[in-house]
């Protein structure tokens, strides 16, 4: 079993790029398969999670050149894909089976998709209902809620849908089926979750309105669309964030991170560290492919307790592990509610933070919805021996709490960290080591 065993003490300073934002990565290669010809899609998410995602549409004969910095996808038009003859492994990716759903209901062939344990575990009735709504035929264990799912390719006529869940999984993967319904297919969601397919949809030029509240699409275009020349990914926010809380906790850091994603709908952890009271800099504003990035530069800063309600989780939703990190360590209390969503990712995030947290000596309370932390002042945690429960995100976060432990501490089971982050350790490594 793969661990990582990290020693607290120095300061972390430099320059670093993160990867390519991972949502941005499923879709840029799904609608650059879809595309009539050529795209290139550059500094692109290497992690597993994306890598399975390519996979997939290879085996549907699409012909995808793979380079470390670099996929060139050879589109085949909006009807181009064909039969793969084996079950699609989605691995851990909830995002690629949820979105590979969306996409495969409305062909006129046969498919099975599938991942690891804890994506078997994951709720896929949020989409399946829906998309059985439309007209598609989808079996799965426990009548279609958990994976494997069995597609046969139906007829799909658009349909009006109010979704019950902020997720913009569930929002994209009926945007991808409503590309391959008869008539127009509209989503509302109760708070606006990330909007990168929206913004991608916009980059390849596909018809996509906002009517209201609503989202609009009618389907089977009667013209597809180009590939691209070049479509660069924005480095992922969600990546930088481990930065961002590590530079801010350990005293006297100076971190700039180049090219990171500033999507409104992705920054929640940015406003609420400044909130409480992090020395975080936004600069060099600027735009690739539809989508806004900028330079992080953070400073060490004292942080203090915040009170986080519902109506910020969308755009923070996979922070909270390492916003739990940061007001662990904060002066004053945190209150998160709202958030039980956390409870359906890649583990239970309520639980497996404030489980591996305490192992290091911090006082959480969980909630169903949230938790309640009472920060440690800034007091070292204890080193310690953690766990990941096989999730990347949790892993990364709990190597950041080890750097103001008070001892080296061992996080267990980190081969997860690839689905999203290859090269995470060295990226740390290089920062507190001094050059
Ligand atoms: C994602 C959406 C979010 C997020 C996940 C990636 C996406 O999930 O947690 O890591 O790329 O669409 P939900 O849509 O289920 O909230």
């Amino acid at each position: 079993m793969t661990s990582l065993t990290v020693t607290p003490g120095g300061a972390l300073r430099g320059t670093l790029t993160v990867p390519g934002d991972k949502s941005i990565t499923h879709r840029a290669l799904i609608l650059s398969a879809l595309a009539e010809g050529d795209s290139l899609v550059t500094r692109y998410c290497r992690g597993e999670d994306c890598l399975n995602t390519m996979r997939a549409l290879q085996a549907m004969g699409i012909p995808i050149q793979e380079q470390p910095d670099r996929l060139l996808v050879s589109g085949k038009g909006l009807w181009g894909l064909s039969e793969p003859s084996q079950p699609i492994d989605c691995g851990n990716s909830g995002t690629g089976i949820r979105l590979l759903a969306g996409l495969l209901a409305g062909q006129d062939f046969f498919t099975v998709l599938t991942g690891d344990e804890s994506v078997r575990r994951r709720p896929m009735g949020r989409v399946v209902k829906p998309l059985r709504a439309m007209g598609a035929t989808i079996a799965g264990r426990k009548g279609g809620e958990l994976a494997p799912l069995a597609i046969t390719g139906s007829r799909l006529t658009g349909m009006a849908y109010q979704s019950p869940v902020a997720s913009a999984q569930v929002k994209s993967s009926l945007l991808l089926a409503g590309l391959f319904a008869e008539g127009r297919t509209s989503i509302t969601e109760p708070r606006r979750s990330r909007d990168h397919t929206e913004r991608l949809f916009r980059f390849f030029g596909i018809p996509i309105r906002e009517q209201g509240p609503a989202l609009v699409l009618d389907g089977r275009p009667a013209t597809g669309w180009q590939g691209v020349n070049e479509l660069p990914v924005a480095g992922d926010f969600s990546a930088a964030a481990f930065f961002l809380v590590g530079a801010s906790l350990v005293p006297g850091s100076d971190v700039t991170i180049s090219g990171v994603g500033v999507n409104p709908t992705r920054i929640g952890l940015l406003t609420i560290l400044q909130e409480m009271g992090a020395d975080i800099q936004v600069l060099n504003p600027r735009e690739e492919a539809g989508e806004p990035i900028a330079d992080l530069r953070v400073r060490a800063a004292s942080l203090r307790g915040v009170t986080i309600g519902e109506a910020q989780i969308p755009q923070t939703i996979d922070e909270f592990p390492v916003l739990c990190v940061a007001a662990a360590y904060a002066k004053g209390r945190t209150v998160i509610s709202g958030a039980g969503e956390l409870r359906v990712k890649e583990s239970d995030r309520i639980a497996t933070m404030a489980s591996e947290l305490r192992k290091m000596g911090a006082t959480i309370t969980e909630t169903q919805d949230g938790m309640v932390i009472e920060g440690a002042a800034g007091r070292p945690f204890k080193g310690a021996s953690c766990h990941s429960h096989g999730d990347h995100r949790v892993a990364m976060s709990m190597a950041v709490a080890g750097l103001v432990a008070d001892a080296p501490s061992r996080i267990d089971d980190t081969a997860c960290i690839e689905t999203s982050f290859p090269g995470f350790e060295r990226k740390l490594l290089e920062l507190t080591t001094p050059s």
